[in-house]
């Protein structure tokens, strides 16, 4: 049996700390020097700070954004922020999230010549801590590294160098929606690494905050895998001593399922890591704009936006990320990243929702997510095993933790979802994830309600993927 214990905190990583910061992209980067710069900081730049002065009803906002030239991120950042930003993006280039360097830095080079974006964000590594830092001078609002790095353990490195206090990912959520062949077993491992760095950063009153990513794959995602992730993420952090982390998921695209996951995931959170004794941890919830397939027209995209941000009132999410009315064409421009912004407020401040919602449909189907999280849970925990760690990548390995349309060739896709009539994600078929077989009968009954029975399975499951289009 290895369950989450804080005894599995990573002892001595400074020789391993030193090999990363020896990478001459982290020049100069001195850790006292780092911490000395956290600690001169405003304190609303520490998302704990920021979230405690919340209104109920009204959740934090946060774009996504970046771009490779240094100029043109600081309009972007700046641009965001005036337009209602709660927190400030910093979304990372994809060549850096597969740590390929080198070819960030020709890229970069060549977008500063030529004054055109060749990267899909902004290469941190490549311009380094010192001059990100410049950035944010002034700037009373957290800043959210937003990723997808398997190994980003460099990049986390910079980032907090930079004075970013807010850090996106986790081992599963960051190699399994965005890596085909990463081991999954060193992201776990190089994560660790990551939490650890962020708690070392650390103070009680200032701690560096994590965020898991539950949309993962985006795609016919059931609940049970979304939390489950979310709550395996969140316990491998507290176990490296993180103070504050936020577990998410996207847009379901049922209003019931939306409901339930959030009431489930916050419910259990607590639970878990109260039972594994580390009740110092503080929890979020952040929603997901829908992170499926977007709708071409502009119309219908801001109609799926403004939607959304409702039900993140309704949920009372503690931060909802945004999504544009540019989502189906490519990386946002600024000014209309801005207006999504704007919208997504216009939304919640207009129909603001504070005494949150229930229903029998609701309270049905967060007792069938709960059951089925609690079966794999409790299946993870009782693995053999010297360390909590082991039994997640076991877990992974016998296909218990099994993502609908991973990209990770070790992946087990032995699972297959499909919709039900009110469009909530249902289980067809298992594959290995170990779900009691009366919870899988409720399942096939909600599923039994849809419609199209007749078609084919792939003609239901590509109507499914296009929900919203
Ligand atoms: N700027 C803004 N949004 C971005 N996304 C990815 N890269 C960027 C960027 N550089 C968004 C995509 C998608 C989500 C996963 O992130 O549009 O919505």
């Amino acid at each position: 049996m290895a369950r989450p214990t804080p005894d599995a905190c990573l002892r001595g990583i400074e020789r391993q700390r030193e090999r990363v910061l020896a990478h001459p992209m982290a020049h100069g980067l001195r850790i006292e020097e780092v911490a000395s710069h956290l600690a001169g900081l405003p304190a609303r730049r520490f998302p704990s700070i920021r979230y405690a002065e919340r209104e109920r009803g009204m959740p934090m906002l946060q774009p996504r954004g970046g771009t490779p030239i240094f100029e043109e991120q600081l309009r972007l950042t700046r641009m965001l922020s005036d337009a209602g930003a709660d927190f400030v993006p910093l979304t990372i280039d994809s060549c850096t999230r597969h740590n390929q360097y080198d070819t960030a830095s020709q890229l970069l080079r060549r977008s500063e010549e030529e004054g055109k974006a060749y990267l899909n964000g902004y290469p941190l590594v490549c311009h380094g801590h010192e001059l990100t830092r410049q950035l944010y001078a002034g700037l009373d609002k957290p800043v959210s590294l937003r990723h997808g790095t398997p190994d980003a353990r460099l990049l986390v490195e910079l980032a907090i160098g930079s004075g970013i206090a807010e850090i996106e990912g986790g081992g599963l959520c960051y190699s399994l929606p965005y890596s085909e062949g990463f081991p999954v077993d060193r992201a776990l491992l190089y994560w660790q690494y990551v939490d650890r760095v962020c708690a070392l950063y650390s103070t009680p009153e200032r701690p560096i905050h994590r965020e898991s990513f539950g949309p993962l794959s985006a795609t016919l995602v059931p609940p049970v895998i979304v939390i489950v992730i979310e709550l395996v993420e969140m316990l491998l952090a507290a176990e490296q001593g993180v103070l504050s982390f936020a577990v998410s998921f996207g847009q379901t695209g049922s209003v019931i399922q939306d409901v339930a996951v959030a009431e489930v995931l916050r419910k259990l959170a607590r639970e878990y890591l109260d039972e594994h004794g580390f009740t110092a941890m503080q929890t979020r919830l952040v929603y997901h704009q829908w992170m499926g397939q977007f709708p071409m027209q502009r119309e219908r995209a801001a109609a799926l936006i403004a939607g959304s941000a409702m039900i993140a009132g309704l949920i009372d999410a503690d931060k909802v990320v945004v999504k544009t009315v540019d989502e189906a064409l490519g990386v946002p421009r600024p000014e209309v990243n801005a207006e999504a912004v704007d919208t997504v407020r216009y939304v919640l401040r207009t129909f603001g929702t504070p005494a949150g919602v229930s229903s029998p449909a609701i309270a049905t189907e967060a007792a069938l997510i709960e059951s089925e999280v609690r079966s794999v849970m409790s299946a993870i925990f009782g693995l053999s095993g010297d360390a909590f760690w082991e039994s997640v990548y076991r877990a992974f390995q016998m296909g218990w933790i099994d993502l609908p349309f991973s990209p990770h060739v070790d992946n087990g896709n032995r699972l297959v979802t499909m919709r039900d009539s009110n469009r909530s994600v249902r289980i067809v078929d298992p594959g290995s994830v170990p779900v009691a077989a009366h919870d899988l009968v409720t399942e096939r009954a909600l599923l039994a309600t849809r419609s199209d029975a007749g078609e084919k399975t792939y003609r239901r499951m590509l109507s499914d993927i296009s929900l919203m289009v």
